[in-house]
């Protein structure tokens, strides 16, 4: 299994990443000749307002994440583990990573308390900023999901991934709808690896498209609801579903966590 994180990354964080680590992908996978989140296509302005980037230095896109409220964004533990907040900038209200609407910055970082164990699992975290949030047309938060996704039911994700795997950032924020994938069916095409788990949730559409690296800690949206956080996936739309945190399942530790909570819910 691969993380979505770009390469780059490594050169920036605080702490040596460890040899797994490095094999997670970050963001949702893209490597189709059509390209981008691989397969995707260039998503219009507006389109997915939640969107932001996550930059350890401003100019270099790391990862995805979401706007939850005013002053807190969701993105994957892999994303900020060994991160100080410094090193963790928010771009919102963009489609190019590059031109931020707004850069805001980071008082702290909330990993899940049961990040990574076992192995890939509860890769999902929380960052607080230091100032809220200026909401606009660009700029908004994603509503948390009511119930389960069912399936037939249709999952967008975005991203700035690469097109092929631990290939660059692309310019242009992409999207891709993609299905639901029932968690027995995802667990069986992954001959049942302990990678997997409860709190994960499978999405596919075919081969050819997928999440790809730089997509990690990216949002997937059903509904007008934030269903999944990238996690990870066989880099990149080589025909497998990707997996992400499914944040239906995390919705307990979220809500304690944003109204200052420490208890550990899993
Ligand atoms: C920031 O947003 C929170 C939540 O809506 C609000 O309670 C608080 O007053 C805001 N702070 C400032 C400085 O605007
Ligand atoms: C599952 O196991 C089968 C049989 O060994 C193998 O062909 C297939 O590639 C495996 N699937 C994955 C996703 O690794």
């Amino acid at each position: 299994m691969k993380l979505l994180r770009l390469s780059l990354l490594l050169l920036l964080v605080v702490k040596p990443p460890n040899p797994c680590q490095s094999k997670r992908l970050v963001g949702p996978f893209s490597a189709g000749p059509s390209g981008r989140i691989k397969g995707g296509e260039e998503a219009e302005v507006g389109f997915a307002p939640y969107q932001v980037s996550l930059q350890p230095i401003v100019g270099y896109h790391n990862c995805g994440g979401a706007i939850l409220n005013e002053n807190w964004i969701i993105t994957a533990g892999h994303c900020v583990e060994n991160f100080v907040p410094a090193l963790v900038n928010v771009v919102t209200g963009t489609n190019k990573w590059a031109e931020p609407g707004a850069v805001y910055y980071t008082a702290e970082i909330h990993m899940h308390c049961m990040y990574d164990k076992p192995y890939m699992h509860n890769d999902i975290a929380l960052v607080k900023l230091t100032q809220n949030i200026t909401f606009n047309e660009l700029t908004q938060p994603i509503a948390l999901p009511i119930r389960p996704v069912q399936p037939g039911e249709e999952i967008v994700l975005t991203g700035w991934g690469a097109d092929v795997p631990y290939g660059s950032a692309l310019e242009d924020l992409q999207k891709l709808t993609m299905g639901f994938v029932p968690f027995n069916e995802c667990f069986e095409t992954f001959n049942r690896t302990s990678n997997m788990g409860v709190g994960h949730i499978c999405t596919f559409s075919r081969e050819g498209e997928g999440s790809c690296h730089g997509d990690s800690g990216g949002p997937l949206v059903s509904n007008g609801r934030l269903v999944g956080v990238v996690n990870w996936g066989r880099p990149c739309g080589v025909g497998l579903p990707d997996v992400q945190a499914n944040v239906y399942y995390y919705l307990d530790w979220i809500r304690s966590k944003i109204s200052g909570n420490d208890k550990c819910y899993y």
